[in-house]
């Protein structure tokens, strides 16, 4: 992981959400075995290479706080800023093992654009891109584990991309993980989806990769599709009742 970063010329990088352990963990102890702190080897090493290579990195890592364990992105700026998101929406034995994130939805910005993050099963709850537009993301990173055929998720984050005029990003793993006869299959597919739900990128469902789009973030700032109407200022959240 560390050689596709290091040759790949982008301002923004994302890799897949726990990328350094595997998702399909035996049970909550292999979990915690792999898991580090914010000044763990993996965030030490994402905090050095954002530096050495000029570019904001969105990685995934099983995190250790106290004793409670969350499936977290650390985003690193190249002038030194870091922060973690906790994964929020928290899919199957996820459950079982991690604490529901208790942060809200971050967006940063970098060289003039601002970027959001959400991991894997957020795509599910519109509320996820949502709210990570409306707080001024122009781009979402995408980290995943999707075991959801591409055929479901894909079109779906092409309508997030949409319904919010914004690029989404989603970095998802490849492969299969076993625990006695159990499996789960990763299904790769990753997508650098266009604010007019265009698909700029993706790699296949089984060969490891990478994909770079050149994009225009100034094409998700304006909310607007024609003279009469603005996706944003046509909202009427005073109609949408719960
Ligand atoms: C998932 O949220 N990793 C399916």
């Amino acid at each position: 992981m560390e050689e596709y970063l290091r040759n790949c010329d982008a301002d923004l990088l994302i890799v897949p959400e726990l990328c350094t352990t595997g998702y399909f963990f035996h049970d909550t102890e292999q979990a915690a075995s792999v898991a580090e702190t914010e000044d763990g080897p993996f965030c030490t090493l994402i905090r050095s290479l954002s530096k050495e290579l000029d570019a904001a990195i969105v990685a995934g890592f099983v995190e250790r706080d106290g004793d409670r364990l969350f499936n977290s992105c650390i985003t690193v700026l190249p002038d030194g800023m870091w922060d973690i998101y906790r994964k929020i929406h928290l899919f199957a034995e996820e459950k079982i093992h991690f604490s529901e994130g208790d942060r809200p939805f971050p967006v940063y910005c970098y060289n003039g654009v601002c970027f959001g993050v959400m991991i894997c099963y957020d795509w599910r709850f519109p509320e996820s891109v949502r709210t990570l537009a409306l707080k001024g993301a122009q781009i979402v990173a995408h980290p995943s584990n999707l075991v959801a055929p591409p055929s479901m998720w894909g079109p779906v984050m092409q309508t997030r991309s949409v319904e919010n005029k914004i690029f989404t990003i989603t970095a998802n793993r490849t492969g299969t993980e076993t625990r006695g006869e159990e499996s789960l299959t990763f299904h790769g597919k990753s997508q650098i989806t266009a604010p007019n739900g265009s698909i700029l990128a993706s790699t296949d469902e089984t060969t490891e990769g990478r994909i770079i789009a050149e994009i225009d973030p100034e094409k998700s700032l304006k909310k607007s599709f024609s003279k009469w109407n603005d996706i944003f200022s046509d909202r009427r959240p005073d109609m949408y009742e719960l």
